[in-house]
């Protein structure tokens, strides 16, 4: 059995391409690798394919530049019964000068699903350094503050 990757690090060039209306990466090409690390992550620990339910906390700390070089880190934080909770910290800068800056980060839950969209149960993940028990312990407060979020708004938010 191969050892479980509980976390990713993705590497790459922001393309011209990526380019939003100000001249600098556009915040969707952002969120798609960050949505393309954490899946990666969730995959890599559940070895079942997964959906996104949540996305949430996401800061836009700096822009990223068209020719940076981007990192996209994502790390298992928490697991619970079919749910897979990985924080994603985007970083970036110019490859001549290799110093990379913070630029995004966020948290994204995700559903370990079978052929027929159904949830199915992950293994646990135990954190076991101080740093993991206190990111677990993150994401379990962030899932107590959606909760009550949730209450407020109602499940399915304001009806536009
Ligand atoms: C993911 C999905 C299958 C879950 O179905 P569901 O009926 O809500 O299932 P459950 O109520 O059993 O919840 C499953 C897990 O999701 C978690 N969950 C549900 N709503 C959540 C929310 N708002 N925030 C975080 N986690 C949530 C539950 O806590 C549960 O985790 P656990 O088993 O570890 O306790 C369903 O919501 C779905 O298909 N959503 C669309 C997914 C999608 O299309 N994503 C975008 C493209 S990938």
């Amino acid at each position: 059995m191969p050892e479980r990757e509980r976390e990713i690090t993705l590497r790459f060039l922001a393309e011209p391409t990526d380019v939003n209306f100000g001249g600098k990466v556009h915040g969707g090409a952002v969120m798609k690798w960050i949505d393309q690390a954490g899946y990666a992550c969730a995959v890599g620990w559940s070895g079942q394919y997964c959906v996104t339910v949540y996305v949430g906390g996401i800061r836009f700390h700096r822009p990223v530049l068209i020719g940076n070089m981007v990192e996209v880190s994502a790390r298992l934080i928490h697991t619970g019964k079919t749910s897979l909770h990985v924080a994603v910290e985007v970083s970036a800068g110019d490859p001549k000068e290799g110093v990379y800056t913070k630029t995004t980060q966020c948290i994204i839950v995700f559903v370990a699903v079978d052929d027929g969209g159904t949830p199915v149960e992950v293994d646990g993940w135990d954190p076991e350094s101080e740093q993991d028990v206190a990111l677990e312990q993150y994401a379990k407060r962030l899932m107590e503050l959606r909760k009550e979020t949730e209450k407020e708004i109602g499940p399915h938010g304001v009806v536009l």
